[in-house]
């Protein structure tokens, strides 16, 4: 059997098929429970630390939500409210909040910092996105896939649209290698995961049965595809002038409603969430106004459609979450 009590949860890279299934079915088990109003507070009396130096709706939603639903306390740091980063170093920070906290979740910039944050506290920490990595965003969007294919992705296609070497892009190429999904990565060849990452994944993918394919063309990319994927083109921590040399790069992995007709007859559509493609929002109309633009990364049409289970998504980020949680405090 799979325990993983006791385990950090920093990149997909560091978990077998075996565990990632583990934590997908207990998703599942605690969706099932909320839904049914069974109380599940497995873990009272313990207590988290939720550390975040970039903004989160979903993700710090989520661990509140799963943390008190399984009787924990929880507290959360924003990106100007601790000491960390400014007065005080990681390795003094992990071992403070370590003595105090059974768990940490950390959202920062580089990976390495999260790996440095698990190393020192001596407690699960949990990696709610990094530059390099968004591992927990991941379950929810296979728990999605699952619940959209008769709980049957092995041979699926998924397509990632856009920036594709970005945390997201990167995680979702990891989790579909070590589930036996089909990845394909579309977009400009400059914005393609690290070679390195990329040979490691078709490795991981050739174990399962599956392939990891990167593609400029769009019909070839999406021809196949039983999900197509996508995120915001500059992501947090990048500069807005990036907008300047992205847009005309991106435009054409723009999800729309000719892309989705181009791909099989069941796909659904997919996104980490927060979008632009209401560009109406202040930050969209910001940028749609500097640019020229009324459409970013993906139409409303597509966003509004029968195929689009982003809010299904948005949901799963929480009973997943909590099941990280679980798993590794219990
Ligand atoms: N998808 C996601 O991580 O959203 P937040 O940035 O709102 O947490
Ligand atoms: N790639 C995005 C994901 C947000 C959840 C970012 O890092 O901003």
């Amino acid at each position: 059997g799979v325990n993983l009590s006791g385990r950090s949860f920093l990149k997909l890279l560091d978990f077998s098929t075996e565990e990632i299934n583990y934590l997908l079915d207990l998703s599942r088990d605690f969706k099932n429970m909320k839904r049914a109003g069974v109380p599940h507070r497995y873990l009272e009396g313990k207590n988290v630390a939720l550390l975040f130096e970039k903004t989160s709706t979903r993700t710090r939603c989520s661990f509140e939500v799963g943390a008190y639903d399984l009787g924990m306390g929880c507290t959360y740091l924003d990106p100007s409210g601790s000491q960390m980063g400014h007065k005080e170093s990681i390795a003094d920070t992990a071992r403070v909040l370590g003595r105090m906290f059974d768990g940490i979740e950390y959202r920062g910039f580089e990976q390495e910092k999260v790996e440095e944050l698990a190393k020192y506290a001596g407690v699960p920490v949990w990696n709610g996105l990094t530059n390099e990595f968004h591992p927990t965003q991941m379950l929810a969007d296979i728990l999605t896939m699952k619940e959209n294919f008769n709980n049957d992705i092995k041979g699926r296609q998924l397509t990632f649209m856009g920036d594709a070497g970005n945390n997201v892009g990167n995680s979702l190429m990891v989790v579909c290698a070590k589930l036996g999904v089909n990845f394909v990565a579309c977009g400009p060849k400059d914005n393609m995961p690290e070679d390195e990452l990329v040979k490691t994944c078709q490795e991981i993918a050739a174990q399962n049965g599956s392939t990891v394919k990167l593609t400029e063309d769009v019909h070839e990319g999406v021809k196949d595809a039983d999900a197509i994927y996508t995120d915001i083109w500059v992501s947090m921590g990048q500069p807005d002038e990036l907008y300047k040399t992205r847009i005309p790069l991106m435009e054409p992995y723009r999800v729309t409603s000719d892309v989705m007709s181009q791909a099989h007859d069941d796909c659904i559509f997919l996104h980490c969430l927060p979008s632009f493609h209401d560009t109406k929002t202040t930050k969209g109309a910001e940028v749609a106004k500097k640019f020229g633009i009324t459409e970013m990364e993906v139409t409303d049409e597509v966003f509004e459609s029968r195929a689009s289970k982003v809010f299904d998504e948005a949901e799963n980020r929480m009973h997943t979450i909590k099941a990280v949680m679980y798993a590794t405090l219990k």
